[in-house]
């Protein structure tokens, strides 16, 4: 083959190959509902949704095979709005900063409170939460990567693996949560359908 024969044959095949490399690496939109599954299974474990509620009361416990119940002591999120609990009765009164060793003993990590009610995922869809994820005006004000970034650093996230006696830690790792998110969001980050 000739020079221009060649040039003509390369030309070709960056024009076949160029496309499809860059859809070889992004996931299929059907890899990021895979991944959002695995997200969702997290989010939506007592160990996170017990804080994630959309009234003033956290939940107790509610792991698999043990019946949920409202905290007890009446705790609140608190007047102020703040999820710090009511004053006089704070979270960190009796939450500190690590676990209790006791059984059914407060568990504890740095800066115990409630999340703001608008980051509901308490009996909420997999599309509801996958919906509220994606929203700045109710995550904060967050972009993807923040939100990952959020899973893997945050104390109060990271409590959910090690959630101490007697409680179930959420499934999988914040770091293996971390590249789920990652790679949910390089799919465009797809929601399930209600
Ligand atoms: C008077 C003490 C006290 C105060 C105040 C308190 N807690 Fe608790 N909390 C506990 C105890 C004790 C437990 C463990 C109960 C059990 O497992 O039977 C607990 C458990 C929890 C759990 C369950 C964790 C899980 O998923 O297993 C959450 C969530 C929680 N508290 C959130 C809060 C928040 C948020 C505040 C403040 C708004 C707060 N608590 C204030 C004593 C308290
Ligand atoms: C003790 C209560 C508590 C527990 C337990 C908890 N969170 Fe949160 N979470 C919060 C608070 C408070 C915020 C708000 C923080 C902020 O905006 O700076 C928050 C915010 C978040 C956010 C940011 C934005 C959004 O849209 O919700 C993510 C993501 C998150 N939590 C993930 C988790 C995961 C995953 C778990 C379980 C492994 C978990 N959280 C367990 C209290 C909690």
């Amino acid at each position: 083959m000739n020079w221009r024969g060649r040039l003509l044959t390369a030309t070709a095949m960056l024009m076949l190959t160029a496309p499809s490399f860059a859809q070889d690496n992004a996931p299929s939109q059907q890899e990021g509902l895979a991944a959002w599954q695995q997200v969702y299974a997290v989010f939506s474990h007592p160990r996170c949704a017990n804080c994630h509620v959309a009234d003033e009361r956290p939940r107790w416990v509610g792991a698999a095979g043990s019946a949920e119940r409202i905290h007890a002591f009446n705790v609140q999120r608190g007047v102020d709005g703040s999820g710090f609990g009511n004053a006089g009765l704070r979270c960190t009164s009796c939450h500190f900063e690590s676990n209790s060793k006791h059984l059914n003993g407060p568990p504890g990590a740095p800066s115990w409170h409630l999340a703001p009610a608008e980051m509901v995922w308490h009996k909420i869809s997999s599309a509801g939460i996958c919906a509220q994820i994606k929203d700045p005006e109710r995550n904060g004000g967050r972009t993807l990567q923040e939100i990952a970034e959020h899973v893997r650093e945050d104390p109060l996230v990271g409590w959910g693996w090690k959630p101490g006696p007697g409680r179930e830690p959420a499934p999988g790792s914040a770091e293996g949560t971390y590249e789920e998110l990652e790679r949910w969001a390089a799919a465009g980050a797809p929601c399930p359908q209600e």
